[in-house]
């Protein structure tokens, strides 16, 4: 082991390649190519339709996407976009969004699953929800968001749900009533939730009392008793906290209610049974959702997303990519708290009228054979996952696909680059050599897929993403704007020339950084009012081939993408510099064989602070508590300073190469080039020496002799 790492090192630094450019120059792979059985029935065979997409029709062309739904009064514009970057999608336009999931189904799809619910404990059936009875339900709770609550069109409100239909539930009784809701993932602690609560100036929470995960029962409720309380601090008061039961009529937590505070949905929707909520007609450009999410900045930001554009996207991308037809079992493995499960759970298959399953738990409960039996027993056919999850199943039941008697036509992958050789494992045994895969790349901001392969149409080719979207026209640019032509092999920043339907319409509350943080880049002239001068940024590098087929190589800010979700690294080291003892913190990516990359962390402390195990547990619990579980990071280095420039400013860089085992490159600038070398033996020390397993062997600097 330790071996191997010395000879990726030595190999690494003879080359000295960064980490982009080894990307740059994996081999090419060979094409994979679809069943004819599938390309008969895709929803995108008749070529003539692809054709209408031509850049020459945009932006009529969307127009193919809003006809999916129905509107209450149609769009006279397709978009406006006499004021870039704020775009307006379907203007004049009139609808609901829940209408168009729920409603509009009935007449002919009443008694069909709209919503199957599987709980993680494996001995608990399964729970069909008709969209009749999705009907009934989402009417109810929008009354007692409405009258009980005292919610209306425009105000914010926060989920903060764990995976079980009352969570799509809540979110179409919002989107009823035009109340625009924000899901915080479950997995975020109660402090980053209450943050995102008083920037979205929400006066009412919506909680679950706890549900499961791997094997144990989560308590969920105190988390709301810190929101709450984060909140107030953050000068927003929270009125009302609603919480379901996981279970109907037994509370689970040990939590107390607070009176007249907390109150079980339960209880209060008996006042409200039958009732029907009339959807309100919403413009084509009244707010959705937010879906809070890290960028560069200390501060997660609020994508506002619109009501007719994203539903729109959803819907069409839904159709044409996951290429759902009505007689589908759908599942998409995503959490509805993050943009996948809005986009590809709940909004585009429900606008579809699908069948869509709703998973609590974790993929490898109670073993890594879980997902393939509830395929098994659901008959599902379209599978979507994240490269995080493929290789986890791999490598903890590799064989397990075999087993089982499911037959899947369509999968996905999301939310990360996924290694070819995980690809082929996709393909081969999950996929039986039968299903056609969309590796489908795309970003919270973008509302749904910006590039994929046309699933059974498009040749597929392992770890590339593929040739953009229907209407998506991307192009790569240099640090200098020079264009990264095709086929020269060096890697840029990938922007997308022209506006899309799905694209969010600002961040809550700050349309300034809006504006900064993916237009400002490539606009080279902020007065125009054309948009073709204003491209999106999206802050990933990618490399075309000749062939046209995108391969993203990952993000170039200070966002790290674990398991497919980001982390700012501001956000994890804003964290770290609460503890008192800190001094110093900087936040690097390191690679992981499950999760792609996950945090690692270099602290330096304050005089008269030494180093011990203990001031370590305190950075990774506060880190724990003010971001949640899923920043929990790898390693914690305590280091004697941080190698930095003339001006003062920490080189992450060098800290990732040397976590990540790379060379350095030249630190001959810096204002201490020596600590490069201490650093290095301090971190990959624990590699070659006795230390080896457990956080608790970390070297401290300081302790060795
Ligand atoms: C970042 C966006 C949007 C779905 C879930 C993640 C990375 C996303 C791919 C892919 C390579 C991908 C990018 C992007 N990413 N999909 N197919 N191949 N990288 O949404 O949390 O907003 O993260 O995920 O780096 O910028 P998100």
């Amino acid at each position: 082991m330790a071996k191997a790492r010395q000879k990726t090192e030595a190999k690494a630094s003879k080359n000295k390649l960064t980490e982009a450019q080894i990307a740059v120059h994996w081999k090419e792979e060979k094409y994979f190519y679809p069943s004819k059985k599938f390309k008969a029935q895709a929803n995108l065979t008749d070529p003539s339709f692809v054709k209408k997409f031509s850049e020459k029709n945009f932006p009529k062309c969307f127009d193919l996407y809003a006809q999916l739904l129905d509107w209450d009064k149609s769009w006279k514009k397709t978009l406006d976009a006499s004021n870039p970057p704020f775009w307006k999608w379907f203007v004049g336009g009139k609808l609901n969004a829940c209408y168009n999931c729920v409603d509009r189904h009935l007449a002919q799809h009443k008694n069909k699953a709209a919503l199957i619910f599987v709980p993680e404990p494996e001995h608990e059936s399964a729970a069909v929800i008709t969209y009749q009875e999705l009907y009934k339900r989402v009417n109810e709770t929008a009354a007692m968001l409405r009258d009980f609550a005292g919610l209306k069109t425009g105000d914010r409100v926060t989920i903060h749900m764990p995976m079980i239909p009352e969570l799509p539930i809540t979110m179409l009784a919002c989107a009823r009533l035009g109340v625009i809701h924000s899901v915080v993932f479950g997995g975020f602690s109660g402090e980053a939730c209450g943050l995102r609560a008083a920037d979205s100036g929400s006066r009412v929470l919506i909680y679950a009392d706890g549900y499961h995960r791997n094997g144990k029962w989560v308590d969920h409720k105190p988390s709301a008793d810190i929101a709450v309380e984060t909140a107030r601090k953050e000068g927003q008061d929270i009125d009302k906290v609603l919480f379901w039961k996981r279970y109907p009529g037994h509370y689970r937590s040990e939590s107390p209610m607070i009176v007249n505070r907390d109150f079980f949905v339960e209880d209060i929707l008996k006042d409200y049974r039958g009732q029907t909520v009339e959807p309100v007609s919403q413009d084509a450009e009244a707010p959705l959702f937010l879906m809070y999410t890290s960028g560069t900045t200390g501060k997660p930001k609020g994508c506002q997303h619109r009501t007719g554009g994203y539903l729109a996207y959803a819907a069409g991308t839904s159709k044409y990519y996951q290429d759902i037809h009505p007689e589908d079992v759908y599942w998409c493995m995503a959490d509805i708290g993050w943009i996948t499960g809005h986009s590809y759970i709940v909004y585009g298959p429900l606008a579809l009228g699908a069948t869509s399953v709703l998973y609590e738990g974790v993929p490898q409960f109670p073993d890594a054979a879980r997902p393939w039996r509830i395929a098994e027993r659901l008959d599902v056919n379209i599978f979507h996952t994240s490269p995080t999850a493929i290789r986890m199943l791999r490598k903890a039941g590799g064989d397990e696909p075999k087993k089982y008697n499911y037959h899947f036509k369509h999968m996905t992958t999301v939310g990360e680059p996924i290694e070819p050789e995980v690809w082929r494992w996709y393909y081969e045994v999950v996929g039986k050599g039968e299903a056609v895969i969309v590796d489908t790349w795309w970003q919270t901001e973008t509302g749904g897929f910006l590039c994929t392969t046309k699933p059974a149409l498009d040749p597929m080719k392992p770890g590339s993403a593929g040739p953009p979207a229907l209407g998506i026209y991307p192009v790569i640019w240099d640090e200098n704007g020079q264009e990264v032509k095709p086929g020269t092999g060096k890697a840029g920043n990938i922007c997308i020339r022209n506006p899309w339907p799905g694209i969010m319409q600002t961040i809550w509350g700050s349309s300034e950084r809006f504006v900064n943080q993916y237009y400002k880049k490539y606009c080279k002239n902020p007065k125009s009012k054309d948009w073709r001068d204003w491209p999106y940024y999206a802050a990933d590098g990618a490399v075309l081939p000749a062939d046209g087929y995108y391969r993203i190589l990952g993000r170039v800010d200070d966002v790290i993408n674990v398991a497919g979700h980001r982390l700012g690294t501001k956000e994890v080291e804003s964290a770290c510099l609460s503890v008192p003892d800190i001094a110093e913190a900087a936040v690097v990516p390191v690679v992981d064989e499950i999760k792609g990359r996950v945090p690692e962390v270099y602290i330096s402390l304050k005089p008269g602070v030494s180093p011990s195990k203990a001031v370590k547990d305190k950075v990774v619990s506060t880190i724990e508590t003010i971001i949640g579980k899923i920043a929990r990071p790898k390693q914690i280095h305590i280091v004697p300073d941080m190698p930095k420039t003339r001006s003062g400013k920490i080189m992450r860089r060098v800290l990732a190469a040397i976590s990540n085992h790379m060379d350095t490159g030249d630190i001959t600038t810096l204002a201490n080039p020596d600590i490069v070398a201490q650093i290095r033996e301090l971190v990959q020390g624990r590699v070659t020496g006795p230390l080896q397993d457990g956080p608790e062997d970390i070297k401290l600097f300081g302790e060795e002799k």
